[in-house]
């Protein structure tokens, strides 16, 4: 399997339209990259690509990177894709994919509700765009050569359909993880979990590679830099650093391993800090826009 990054930043991206954080200031310098909101692509053959998560960002993403340009006129090498959860940062990519050329979109039936549940996404013409039900433990072709099985991940409904209360360890199809598999390899791609349960350590257990939640280093971060008043936990994604946090839970783990989905407050964004370093040193690579990585 190819993998390429179209967006290792979490919803909001890096810098974030609204944000003065330090980590938003250097992006906006320049000092260190930008990145755009959550999308990784995948193929097997390096000519068709499947689509985890279509990011707000993804008419950018797909110029930055040839191998997902039209071959000629009307075209996509772009076959299917795949959602994990209902948040913004995942599916209004699909808006900027209305133009009458077909792919599949595959996703649990929750999933899929969401943007039935959402007008807006009739734009997406049900005729050329293919909306797939996957029940959790089928496996299914993201493409011709590419097999996927989803699974439930602990994680909560999408942002903006919240009610007064939030259950943010929900198993379910709500949100997912996916392995992928050819005869290459196999890959997990999971950028929303709120807990590493055990049942999940058993779950990617047989992975090459492991594409992981990388949200925050610290799961109050975003109070204690005054840009948030809530914690990872409470938005659904696992803190990195800690006891209970990825980096400790999933040292037993023998897959070479990506932080991917990373907010724009998280130090490991900067290469000079000691949480990148950490995360370095743990055997983890930090995810990047444009980053390649084959199985
Ligand atoms: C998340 O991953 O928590 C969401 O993308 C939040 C959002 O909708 O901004
Ligand atoms: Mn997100
Ligand atoms: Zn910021």
């Amino acid at each position: 399997m190819k993998f390429l990054v179209l967006g290792a930043a979490a919803g909001g991206g890096l810098p974030q339209w609204n944000c003065g954080c330090r980590n938003c200031e250097e992006a906006r310098a320049g000092t260190i990259p930008a990145s755009g909101q959550s999308s990784l692509a995948v193929s097997t053959d390096g000519v068709t690509w499947s689509i985890l998560n279509a990011s707000p960002d993804i008419r950018f993403q797909m110029q930055a990177n040839a191998a997902l340009h039209p071959r000629h006129l009307r075209d996509t090498p772009v076959a299917s894709v795949l959602l994990t959860n209902g948040d913004i940062d995942h599916i209004a990519g699909l808006l900027s994919m209305r133009e009458q050329t077909p792919f599949t979109v595959f996703a649990t039936n929750e999933i899929l509700s969401v943007l039935e549940g959402n007008r807006i996404f009739d734009a997406v013409s049900k005729e050329k765009v293919a909306r797939e039900r996957i029940g959790l433990g089928q496996a299914f072709d993201l493409h011709d050569g590419l097999q996927a099985r989803l699974f439930a991940v602990p994680g909560k409904v999408p942002l903006f359909m919240e009610g007064e209360t939030v259950q943010t360890d929900l198993v379910g199809e709500q949100t997912v993880g996916v392995r992928l598999w050819d005869e290459r390899g196999i890959a997990y791609y999971i950028p929303g979990c709120a807990v590493v349960t055990d049942e999940l350590l058993e779950q990617i257990a047989d992975a090459d590679h492991l594409f992981f939640d990388g949200t925050v280093w610290d799961d109050d971060e975003m109070i204690r830099s005054g840009t948030g008043v809530k914690t990872g936990r409470r938005m659904g994604h696992v803190p990195i650093s800690g006891p209970d946090g990825s980096l400790e839970r999933m040292a037993g783990l023998r897959a070479a391993k990506t932080y991917i989905h990373i907010n724009n407050t998280n130090p490991i964004w900067r290469p000079d800090s000691s949480e990148r370093a950490a995360v370095l040193a743990a055997g983890w690579q930090v995810a990047h826009d444009g980053l390649e990585i084959a199985t």
